[in-house]
């Protein structure tokens, strides 16, 4: 039976895709877009305000390098105003003495900074940016100098999924709240560096029996998230708590997305924001009907008792693995393609391909092919 469509909670708003930084395993699209395709400040604002009207509560600012924005502040008290809660999504490099401060006069709630490695040698390596590591450590400073919540972010794959116990130590030493432990989503510029950045299956078991033993030991210190990989799973997460079910994504141009790679599904027609209003697109987009709810379904999901804990995995990663968006994630256990998970866990682990296609702005496909650098 057809469910009622809900209202959105959550919203990622990618105010631009410039970013200082070229992390190889970036979510976002190859074809990045330049500043001249983002929306200006008023669409910005206007697109908050529906979003407000629509029930969304929380959203979280990102790109890119949100922080390259210079109307950050005015977006932030806009939503500040409208009581929606507000997270920076942020690499932390480039951010001015005083912005932080500005950010949190502005009613900003929350500040998530990323950081590539635990240490200086593999923070630059892979975000390819000298110095980062410690200017990510001064904007922490300045985040909670700002009495701001602080959550770090650290992206795990090959090159650092060693370095864990180090991540926990520097949550520690930098006073953060949170630490997310997020092993790579292959989508984007992950997917090209798959073979790159893919741990083998001894480092994921040894990187679970840490981080468990930290989340107990760190209970009520510092609360730490783990986003396993979804490639040594035997059932899949909910991607974006499922499909246009609770939560979207915005693009620089304004491009209303289900989640981040769904412009990897051929077939789908994406709305932008001004040639239709926020509601009209969350309730009528056929991109967000295509996979809303359950009635979409064939099996083994249609009659599976998880199909509303996980509906039915991600989509996307659906599309890159089995070729079919509609297809139970290859990562559940139940989906006949589940084998091909772990071949491709043996081709990316013993072809030790380590060379970085580093992200870029406007590089054609031909361009990646010569754009390697060896890790
Ligand atoms: Fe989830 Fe479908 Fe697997 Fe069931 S069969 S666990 S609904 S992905
Ligand atoms: Fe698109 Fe998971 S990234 S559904």
């Amino acid at each position: 039976m057809t469910e009622a469509v809900l209202p959105p909670i959550g919203m990622l708003a990618e105010l631009t895709h410039r970013c200082p930084l070229q992390c190889a395993y970036c979510s976002n699209p190859l074809e990045l877009l330049k500043a001249n395709r983002e929306m200006a400040t008023e669409d910005w604002l206007a697109l908050f305000d529906q979003a407000a009207d629509l029930g969304v509560l929380q959203i979280h600012l990102s790109g890119g390098e949100p922080t390259l924005r210079q109307d950050l502040e005015t977006l932030v008290r806009r939503l500040s105003d409208r009581g929606v809660y507000t997270n920076l999504i942020t690499a932390g490099v480039g951010i001015r003495e005083g912005r932080i401060d500005d950010l949190a006069r502005a009613g900003l709630d929350h500040v998530q900074i990323s950081f590539q490695g635990a240490v200086a040698a593999t923070t630059e390596k892979i975000g390819n940016y000298r110095d980062a590591h410690v200017k990510k450590i001064g904007t922490a400073e300045q985040v909670r100098a700002a009495g701001l919540p602080l959550t770090i972010n650290a992206p795990i794959h090959r090159h650092n999924i060693d370095e864990i116990p180090a991540f926990i130590e520097l949550a520690l030493e930098l006073d953060a709240e949170r630490l997310e432990i997020a092993n790579v989503q292959y989508a984007g510029w992950a997917l090209l560096n798959r073979n790159t950045l893919m741990p083998d299956r001894a480092a994921v078991e040894r990187q679970v029996n840490v981080v468990r033993e930290a989340q107990e030991r760190l209970h009520g210190i510092l609360a730490i998230d783990f986003v396993t990989p979804d490639y040594f799973a035997i059932y899949p997460k909910p991607c974006m708590g499922g499909w246009a079910r609770d939560a979207f994504m915005v693009a620089p141009d304004g491009t209303v997305l289900p989640c981040h790679a769904a412009d990897t599904i051929p077939g789908l027609v994406f709305d932008r924001f001004g040639e239709k209003s926020l509601a009209d697109i969350w309730h009528g987009s056929s991109a967000f009907n295509a996979f809303r709810g359950t009635d979409w379904m064939a099996e083994p999901c249609r009659t599976c008792d998880r199909k509303e804990i996980d509906w039915g995995g991600c989509r996307c990663q659906a599309m890159a693995i089995a070729g079919n968006a509609a297809a139970t994630d290859p990562a559940c256990i139940k989906s006949p393609l589940h084998a091909r998970m772990a071949a491709l866990i043996e081709e990316a682990t013993t072809s030790r391909q380590d060379v970085f296609h580093y992200r870029r702005i406007a590089r054609s496909m031909a361009d990646h092919a010569c754009d390697a650098t060896e890790a």
